[in-house]
């Protein structure tokens, strides 16, 4: 039971919706034996720069940031880290004494994602969108020593991005099957709540792997078209569970990733039969 010792942790986005960080990290602190609790904060953006000094106030040790704070919470925050800088968001802030620090992990989410299945050192990888998800992936991917090609409806978007992280081309989303390419990382919206997929089935490397960062459905249309193809699949899943476990170490220290990945994803929910899928191990 919570008691005055506790240690406070949540999640501030807007909607709440149906968020299901405090179930996963919960079941990650009682597997831990950690005597902290994680709630959700639903706060609309005029409200976030005195959500963040509540964060202060009452001592939240560590937040995690969603949609649609993830950018705007760096101007509240007393350090920004190396990751959050390049990426130019945070998904994670620690209170380390009286100093916020905001970082982002959302880019380790996507790279402990596929190492199980890929080495990424040397891989030719192409993400597809030019968003928020796009930067934190693309920077882990070249992090790890990958080739990024972005693709995206606005081919715009997709150069400029390019050049500014240095990535290594860019184009439109029918230019998947153009080139070789080794792991694929859809960041687009397509395939969220409908049965789509971003680009073309025979597009599709069949020597690849797919990672989809959509995990509603969890089992997409890409997923299911790339398992057609022999490609290997990756569901979202595994990039939101890692994200969080990298939370948790944030503010912890390190942890068993890989048990914990598989309590934070049973505690997600039951996964779906993607065949060909590989997971956390
Ligand atoms: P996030 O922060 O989650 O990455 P975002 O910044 O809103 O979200 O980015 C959404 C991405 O999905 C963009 O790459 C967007 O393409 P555009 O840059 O052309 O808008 C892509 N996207 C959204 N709807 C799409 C659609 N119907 N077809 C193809 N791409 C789509």
């Amino acid at each position: 039971m919570p008691n005055a010792e506790t240690v406070l942790c949540g999640i501030v986005l807007h909607p709440a919706g149906h968020t299901r960080s405090p179930a996963m990290h919960n079941a990650a602190y009682a597997a831990l034996g950690l005597d902290a609790a994680y709630l959700s904060f639903d706060v609309p953006p005029a409200l976030l720069e005195e959500a963040i000094e509540g964060v202060r106030r009452h001592r939240v040790r560590q937040l995690s940031v969603s949609i649609p704070h993830k950018t705007e919470v760096l101007s509240w925050v007393d350090d920004v880290d190396e990751t959050a800088t390049a990426i130019g968001a945070a998904n994670t802030l620690v209170l380390d004494g009286e100093h916020l620090r905001a970082s982002n992990t959302d880019w380790l989410g996507v790279v402990r994602a596929l190492e199980p299945v890929r080495t990424l050192e040397g891989a030719r990888a192409v993400v597809l969108g030019a968003g928020g998800t796009a930067r934190a992936a693309t920077y882990g991917l070249r992090a790890r020593g990958a080739s990024v090609r972005l693709l995206n409806r606005t081919v715009a978007k997709a150069e400029a991005l390019a050049r500014e992280l240095g990535a290594d081309g860019a184009g439109a989303l029918d230019e998947l099957g153009d080139a070789p390419c080794d792991v694929v990382v859809n960041t687009t919206s397509v395939g969220l709540g409908e049965d789509r997929s971003p680009v073309r089935v025979e597009a599709i490397p069949r020597a690849c792997v797919v990672l989809d960062a959509v995990y509603a459905p969890e089992r997409t249309r890409l997923l299911q078209d790339a398992a057609t193809r022999g490609a290997q699949t990756v569901s979202g899943r595994w990039m939101l569970v890692h994200q969080a476990v990298a939370q948790l170490e944030a503010w912890h220290g390190p942890v068993d990733a890989d048990r914990i990945a598989n309590v934070m994803s049973a505690a997600f929910g039951p996964e779906p039969d993607v065949s060909g899928h590989a997971g956390a191990g």
